[in-house]
């Protein structure tokens, strides 16, 4: 071989080994020169400076328990507050900054935090309705408006994404979470990532918070802040892989959960904090524990006291205690009494430090307090995206008859209270959203029905209904305040108000449900009366305008369900990436109790399919698309040379794509894998791709994916991530319950 050959291949490894430093490099977390200026300034710190970095509080709310403290100005004058957060506007924040930059001995600033979740005062759709969207580059647009907007408020640092991994529609915070399906929890967590913090280089930029470390949404029964028991294999293929894509992508910060993960809490596991954020991934931003979630480890049981609770987070590794109150009361006596080496405080401070040196707080405290706050009409530019997004989000679950997008018509009755509660349309988590800014469907349609000669009448409950209208659209679900986000579990998760559908039924008229929810919700009883069903979930600010678009056809419904729609509430949790189990139940109709032994004895239901209502991935469109049969590039490849990384060893998946509607539209084609034969069990589906792609009538595109060593590598049989020989099935297709399968074989 020729010698120049070897020079080439050098000069592409050094490339590469280059290109990686440099990638890992940029992120202000690895920066030496900013590792020189901490622990130039913890150098200078006393023991009660360096505790003062790691409390946080809520502006206005007691500090911690019993304390009744509300004032911060005394506390943060002698560096005893490292962040506050709930405190809103730029003048409101500089006043406290300018107590901490210039009164504290040190001057280190405060870092200013918030729950900003799907928007600041630009509300989009509630965070299951954007990963409906499956479009990352649209969810990092309205993560970098909220940054623009929070910023401008004084805020540099919020509270999400929250990427916790939810299998049971019964957990209330499902609606704050991208769903059932790492992959895509995890290409979602990167884009919220990549949109709030920017290069970090901008006033604009604020640090995000990767939530609820780990483990949160297997909350036990879905009843929230509840025991979860998840094995290693489990917790590392599923619950973390999206918090490792956002520590990846250069997130500057962690949230610690309430929940017990295997008898330990999250907010005490060094396993969890330790071993696999700092160890295993080498990770150098900073953890703040969730609410009081450090007290809370005593009513856990693994504390009897509030030293013992501080003592046991500060050596798990949380860094920062949010109003808990624990490290300012505790800490110091712990180090000085030799319980919590000061080692451990430093590499605390050290975290927070960094933080705040990669957001520039250090040159730049102060928001701009010469803007007008962020309190007048919104830009025309964030409510077209706000609009998008909600179009996007929308999912078609039935539309028989083609009954949308409506045309001929002259007379609509809309019935149900979420076609006019603006407030609704928000979602939990609301930050500075206002019902105010909402635009809702009554607003929007009056207005579309007035330009296009058509009568419309409105009624919360059914009399708006009548033998005259040629469509009733019923617009009901969730209320936002009570029945969706935190603490706000559900056994029974029907759809509310889904009885009018009966009422109207009597007119023998299409009936259009328009389903708003945080969650998905059984629709398996009112799904045979309802001609078309909407998943409008919380739709945001552009609520209406985004609903007659869609409804008239302006807009072409794409999105697609990221957890799984249940026929009833006993079949949860329930998932799509789900194991075969020893007895699969094949072509059995399930759709009746088995009456021979051959039908019994499965892993089944006697009274229930085992399948969803609307599996993952499932949405229509106004258009039809067909998929061909996948391709692969090769019929078999070899694990040895997968997991070397060897370029030669990928197989390419390829199938072409047709609208076969008369109208263009969006698919998501989704790539799924399945592999057999393996050291341990793996599931009958898992996404490992998708692309969003636009298509005019009758156009067909060919779609590419690869499987690598990322695709097919696992933690096997003895907890290593790699690729084994396995016969692989793959499917190119529009949910993760269709599709016709290639096969491919990984050799050893
Ligand atoms: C809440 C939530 C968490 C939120 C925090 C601060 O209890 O669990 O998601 O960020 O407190 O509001």
């Amino acid at each position: 071989m020729k010698p120049f050959y070897f020079l080439k291949v050098f000069c592409v490894l050094m490339f590469c080994a280059v290109a990686n430093l440099c990638a890992q490099s940029s992120s202000p977390l690895q920066s030496a020169a900013i590792d020189q200026k901490v622990e130039k300034l913890l150098k200078q710190m006393t023991l009660e400076e360096k505790v003062g970095q790691l409390n946080q509080y809520s502006a206005g709310a007691a500090t911690g328990p019993g304390t009744g403290r509300t004032g911060y100005p005394e506390m943060i004058a002698v560096g005893q507050v490292g962040s506050l957060f709930n405190l809103i506007g730029a003048k409101q924040t500089n006043e406290m900054q300018h107590i901490a930059v210039e009164k504290s001995r040190l001057h280190i600033p405060l870092i200013f935090g918030l729950d900003v979740i799907h928007g600041y005062r630009t509300e989009f759709p509630m965070p299951l309705g954007l990963a409906a969207t499956w479009d990352p580059a649209l969810i990092e647009q309205t993560a970098r408006i909220a940054a623009k907007e929070a910023s401008t408020d004084g805020i540099r640092w919020t509270f999400s994404p929250m990427v916790d991994i939810a299998r049971d529609a019964r957990w209330g915070r499902i609606t704050e979470g991208e769903g059932e399906d790492p992959y895509l929890a995890s290409e979602i967590a990167k884009a919220y990532v990549r949109g709030y913090q920017g290069n970090l280089d901008s006033p604009d930029d604020i640090a995000a918070c990767v939530k609820h470390y780990v483990g949160y949404g297997a909350a036990e029964a879905g009843r929230d802040y509840n025991t979860t028991e998840i094995s290693d294999r489990t917790l590392r293929e599923i619950y973390l892989r999206p918090f490792k894509a956002a520590a990846d992508a250069g997130a500057l910060s962690f949230m610690s959960a309430f929940n017990s993960l295997n008898e330990v809490p999250a907010s005490a596991n060094p396993f969890t904090l330790r071993q696999v954020l700092r160890h295993d991934w080498g990770y150098k931003g900073m953890v703040v524990s969730d609410w009081q979630s450090l007290w809370e480890i005593e009513a856990h049981g693994i504390a009897n006291d509030d030293r013992t609770a501080a003592e046991k987070g500060i050596l798990a590794g949380v860094d920062m205690d949010m109003e808990g109150n624990l490290y300012h009361t505790h800490l110091a006596e712990l180090v000085e009494a030799g319980a919590v080496p000061m080692s451990v405080v430093d590499d605390a401070v050290r975290n927070v430090l960094r933080v705040k040196f990669a957001l520039g707080l250090f040159d730049h405290p102060y928001a701009d307090d010469t803007k007008t706050a962020f309190d007048g009409p919104l830009p025309a530019a964030s409510r077209e995206l706000a609009r998008k997004a909600a179009e996007e989000a929308f999912v078609l679950l039935k539309n028989e008859h083609a009954v949308l997008p409506l045309t001929g018509i002259h007379k609509i009755a809309v019935v149900g209270p979420m076609a006019d509660n603006a407030d609704n349309m928000l979602g939990s988590w609301d930050a500075q959203g206002k019902a105010n800014d909402v635009v809702t469907l009554r607003n929007a349609l009056t207005a579309y029905c007035a330009a296009h000669n058509i009568a419309v009448s409105f009624s919360a409950d059914a009399s708006a209904a009548s033998a005259d209208a040629d469509v009733i659209l019923v617009a009901v679900g969730e209320t936002a305040s009570e029945m969706t986000g935190e603490a706000a579990s559900r056994t029974r998760i029907g759809l509310p108000g889904a009885e009018l559908v009966d009422e109207v039924a009597k007119f023998n008229k299409p009936i259009v449900l328009l389903a708003f929810a945080g969650r998905p919700v059984v629709l398996t009883p009112i799904e045979p009366k309802a001609t078309a069903i909407l998943e409008a979930w919380f739709p945001g600010i552009e609520a209406g305008p985004a609903l007659v678009a869609t409804l008239f056809g302006e807009a072409n419904p794409s999105g697609r369900l990221t957890a799984s729609f249940p026929r009833s509430v006993g079949q949860e949790p329930l998932y799509y990436n789900a194991l075969s189990t020893g007895r699969p139940v094949g072509n059995v109709d399930l759709t009746r109790p088995p009456t021979t032994g051959l039908e019994k004895y499965h892993s089944r239901y006697i009274d229930e399919q085992n399948s969803p209502l609307y599996p993952f991935g499932y949405g229509l469109s106004y258009s039809t698309f067909e998929f061909s049969t996948p391709q692969v590039s090769a019929s078999s490849t070899s694990a040895k040379a997968l997991n070397a990384g060897d370029a030669k060893a990928e197989v390419h998946v390829t199938a072409t794509v047709k609208n076969t509607g008369n109208r263009p539209g969006d698919e998501v084609v989704q790539f799924y894998i399945r592999q057999r034969g393996t050291s341990v069990a793996r599931p009958v589906r898992e996404l490992k791709g998708f692309q969003k792609i636009a298509l005019a009538a009758g156009e067909s595109k060919q779609v590419d994916f690869k499987l690598t060593r990322q695709q097919l590598a696992f933690w096997n049989i003895d907890m290593k991530e790699v690729a084994e020989p396995a016969k692989v099935q793959v499917w190119i297709t529009g949910d993760s319950a269709s599709g016709t399968p290639a096969e491919l074989e990984i050799k050893p």
